[in-house]
C-alpha cells in the first residue's frame, strides 16, 4: 500500500466522509457513504478520507466497504483516521485491508492548549508518542499521514521536533492543521515556509494542509499555502465539516483552474501552461456538490461559490446586457466547467424511467416508485415544452412534487 508524491500536481485529499460527516446533523449511513465514494473517485479525488474506523461499527464498515469497491489498483488511496493509539491504528488497518493502496492517517495535539487541558501530557511525552505511534502505523503499511493537531496554534520550534521525528518513523505525509480555524493567510503560509528550512528530514514527506473555516478564511490560507511548498489539501465537497467547516474542494480546485498561472507552483512549469495544478476532473463537481447536499441535508447557500444557485446567474440589467454581448465581461468560467448542463446523458423528451432514474440518484435522490412515478409525469411533462431538461429542471421537480407530497 503506498502513494508516490505526484512531481507536478497538487494532491486533492477529500475527507468529505470523515470531517464533513462531522458536522452536526449530518450522519451519513453506510450506502450513501459508498454512493459518494463513488462520485469522489469520478471527481478525480487522490485520497479518500473514509472514515475513523473506531469510533463506531458503522464508520469501520463504511471505511471497510469503500476500500473494497472503490479502493481498487487504478482507483484512489483510501485512508482511515486513527488517534495515535495502537487501538485505533488496528482498526484502521483491519477496516483498509481491501483496499489497493490504503493510508493510515495518524494525529496528536501538539499545541500547549491542548496537550494541556485535553491529553494532560508534557511535550516530551507527546513527542515520544508520535514517533512510536507513526512507526507502529508503519507497520501496517507504507503510506503514513501523520498530523499535528491544532499545529496553527503550536510552538513552532516544538512542532518542527516532532514532525523531524515524525518523518524520521516513517510518515510519508505530514498535514498541518489549523483545528480552530485561526490563522491568516500569510501566517498560515509563513508556517510552510517555516517548517520547509527548519524541518531538516522534510523533503522525505509531502506536505498537506487542512484547515477550518471559523474565519472564513481556511480558502485563502490553502492557496497562501500552497505558494509556501504545501502539495496535498485536505478538504471537504461544499465546504461542509465540524463548526463553520472545512475549506471547501471545489473553491479550492476552480482557484486552482481559473488562476492556474498565479497559483503555479511547480518550477520548471512556464506560467503560460495549460496543464491542470490538480488531477480533478472539474466536470464533476457539480453533480458531487448535489449528491453532498441531498444525502447529507446539508443545504447549500444560492450564493455559495462555484455551487450555490446564483453562482452562474446574472440579475441586473447592465450585466445581462454585457453576458449576451460576450459572456467574458462578467464570467471568469464557463457553467460548463463544473458540469451544470453538460450531461453525459441529456434528459429529454425521449428518455425513459431508467435514464430518469438514475440521473436523480448521480443527484442523491433516491425516491420510492410512487414517488419515481410522480416525479417521472412532470418530467416528461416539462420535456414536452424544452428541448433538454437539466439538472436544476430535476431537483426542482423533486423539490416541489416529491417533497412536498
Ligand atoms: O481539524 C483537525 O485538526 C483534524 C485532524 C484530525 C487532522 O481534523
Ligand atoms: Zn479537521
Amino acid at each position: 500500500m503506498s502513494t508516490q508524491p505526484s512531481q507536478d500536481r497538487i494532491l486533492i485529499f477529500d475527507t468529505t466522509l470523515r470531517d464533513g460527516e462531522q458536522s452536526p446533523g449530518a450522519t451519513l449511513n453506510v450506502d450513501e457513504k459508498l454512493t459518494i465514494a463513488r462520485q469522489l473517485a469520478r471527481l478525480g479525488v487522490d485520497i479518500i478520507e473514509a472514515g475513523f474506523p473506531f469510533a463506531s461499527a458503522g464508520d469501520f464498515e463504511a471505511v471497510n466497504k469503500i476500500a473494497q469497491a472503490v479502493g481498487t489498483d487504478d482507483g484512489p488511496v483510501i485512508c482511515a483516521l486513527a488517534r495515535a493509539t495502537k487501538q485505533d491504528i488496528e482498526a484502521a488497518a483491519k477496516a483498509l485491508a481491501p483496499a489497493a493502496k490504503g493510508r493510515i492517517h495518524t494525529f496528536i495535539a501538539t499545541s500547549d492548549i491542548h496537550m494541556q487541558h485535553k491529553l494532560r501530557k508534557t511535550r516530551s511525552e507527546v513527542l515520544a508518542i508520535a514517533s512510536e505511534m507513526v512507526a507502529y502505523a508503519k507497520s501496517f503499511t507504507d503510506d503514513v499521514e501523520f498530523s499535528p493537531e491544532d499545529a496553527g496554534r503550536s510552538d513552532p520550534d516544538f512542532l518542527y521536533h516532532v514532525l523531524e521525528r515524525a518523518i524520521a518513523a516513517g510518515a510519508t505525509t505530514v498535514n498541518i492543521p489549523d483545528t480552530v480555524g485561526y490563522l491568516a493567510p500569510q501566517e498560515f503560509g509563513g508556517l510552510i515556509r517555516g517548517i520547509k528550512e527548519n524541518v531538516p528530514n522534510i523533503d522525505q514527506a509531502i506536505i498537506s494542509v487542512h484547515g477550518h473555516n471559523d474565519l472564513g478564511l481556511a480558502v485563502a490560507n490553502f492557496l497562501e499555502a500552497v505558494k509556501n511548498g504545501a502539495r496535498q489539501l485536505e478538504c471537504t465537497i461544499n465546504g461542509i465539516g465540524e463548526r463553520a467547516g472545512n475549506a471547501a474542494l471545489e473553491e479550492l480546485v476552480m482557484a486552482l483552474h481559473v488562476r492556474r498561472s498565479y497559483y503555479n507552483p511547480f518550477l520548471g512549469r512556464s506560467p503560460e501552461s495549460q496543464a491542470p495544478l490538480t488531477n480533478i476532473d472539474t466536470r464533476q463537481i457539480y453533480k458531487a456538490s448535489r449528491l453532498v447536499s441531498n444525502l447529507t441535508g446539508m443545504f447549500v447557500q444560492p450564493n455559495k461559490a462555484i455551487v450555490g444557485a446564483n453562482a452562474f446567474s446574472h440579475e441586473s440589467g447592465i450585466h445581462q446586457d454585457g453576458v449576451l454581448k460576450n459572456r467574458l465581461t462578467y464570467e471568469i468560467m464557463d457553467a460548463e466547467s463544473i458540469g451544470l448542463n453538460d450531461n453525459q446523458i441529456v434528459l429529454g423528451k425521449h428518455s425513459g424511467r431508467n435514464a430518469f432514474r438514475t440521473r436523480l440518484s448521480e443527484l442523491g435522490h433516491d425516491l420510492n416508485e410512487q414517488e419515481l412515478n410522480r416525479a417521472f409525469l412532470r418530467f416528461k411533462e416539462l420535456a414536452d415544452k424544452k428541448k433538454s431538461v437539466t439538472d436544476w429542471d430535476i431537483e426542482a421537480i423533486v423539490n416541489d412534487e416529491v417533497q412536498q407530497a
